[in-house]
């Protein structure tokens, strides 16, 4: 009987948001999909949203067009409100996520569903493989009740939106990038382990308190982005916690890289420039 060796992920680099704004000036900090992480393949973007000031927020992102790939919201605070060309709204609550599959276009709207208060979470875009491209545009969209938690280790919690964490299967599916998402809270000292295919592009981000990964001596902080090595096992401690007293917060994502050439110009992410350009002429004459 011969038993396969885990092996524990490294910090292969650390990376800071960038500062910047989108849609109708929304501020918000941009960490995948800038000049110092372009991209992380599958994953094509990641922006951070969060602040407490209605001005940072409140213009929303107005109508935008959407191709070849998937964009996800996961939302932590605030309420915003979708809606788009094929007849398809709804409101995004703390805690609900919408997984989001444009395939080959949809033009949408996504505008804050509040006056003033806090606004806080992520959107992520994830790349779709070339043979699913032009695929009909669908939701995957779950409010917060629908996102089960794991506590897989004393002092932690996991609410698992994609993948599997301590037999817990969180309701997202996408078999081409099989992604794990997980929104982690782990209190000053506890420890989580989390098995991943090998190869599998894996990050994780600190949005409150530090995490030590494995047995790095540097911890990843507050807004920083982790870029982990290959590897089976991603070693977490838990280790500042955030300023109130409350456990550090993090998501660890992982998905399987799709290795195919990638043609992109805003909201438009092709395998090729002649792709691209159809899909402009498609935008142009509102075949999305
Ligand atoms: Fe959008």
């Amino acid at each position: 009987m011969s038993q396969l060796q885990a092996t524990p992920r490294a910090v292969q680099r650390i990376v800071h948001g960038l500062p910047t704004s989108d849609g109708a000036g929304v501020k918000l900090r941009r960490v995948i999909g800038q000049p110092q992480l372009p991209d992380l393949d599958p994953f094509l973007m990641l922006d951070e949203f969060g602040t407490d000031r209605a001005e940072d927020y409140i213009a929303g992102f107005p109508d935008h067009p959407h191709r070849g790939f998937e964009t996800v919201t996961y939302m932590l605070d605030g309420r915003m409100r979708h809606r788009d060309n094929h007849g398809n709204e709804g409101v995004l609550v703390p805690g609900s996520v919408q997984w989001m599959t444009a395939g080959r276009g949809l033009v949408h709207s996504e505008m804050p569903e509040q006056q003033e208060g806090r606004m806080r979470g992520f959107q992520l875009w994830l790349n779709l493989p070339a043979r699913e491209k032009m695929t009909e545009p669908k939701y995957q969209e779950f409010g917060p009740e629908r996102i089960p938690s794991a506590a897989p280790a004393p002092g932690v919690t996991a609410k698992v939106i994609a993948g599997t964490v301590a037999g817990v299967t969180g309701p997202i599916r996408q078999p081409a990038t099989d992604p794990t998402y997980v929104d982690l809270a782990i209190a000053p000292g506890a420890r989580f382990e989390q098995q991943l295919p090998a190869d599998y592009a894996a990050f994780l981000y600190v949005f409150e308190g530090e995490i030590q990964v494995g047995t790095e001596p540097q911890a990843v902080r507050t807004h920083e982005l982790a870029v982990l090595g290959e590897g089976t096992l991603v070693q977490l401690k838990g280790l500042k916690a955030a300023g109130n007293g409350s456990p550090a917060r993090a998501i660890l994502v992982a998905g399987r890289p799709l290795k195919e050439p990638v043609a992109k110009y805003g909201p438009f992410v092709m395998n090729t420039r002649a792709e691209l350009q159809r899909a402009f002429e498609d935008f142009q004459a509102g075949r999305f």
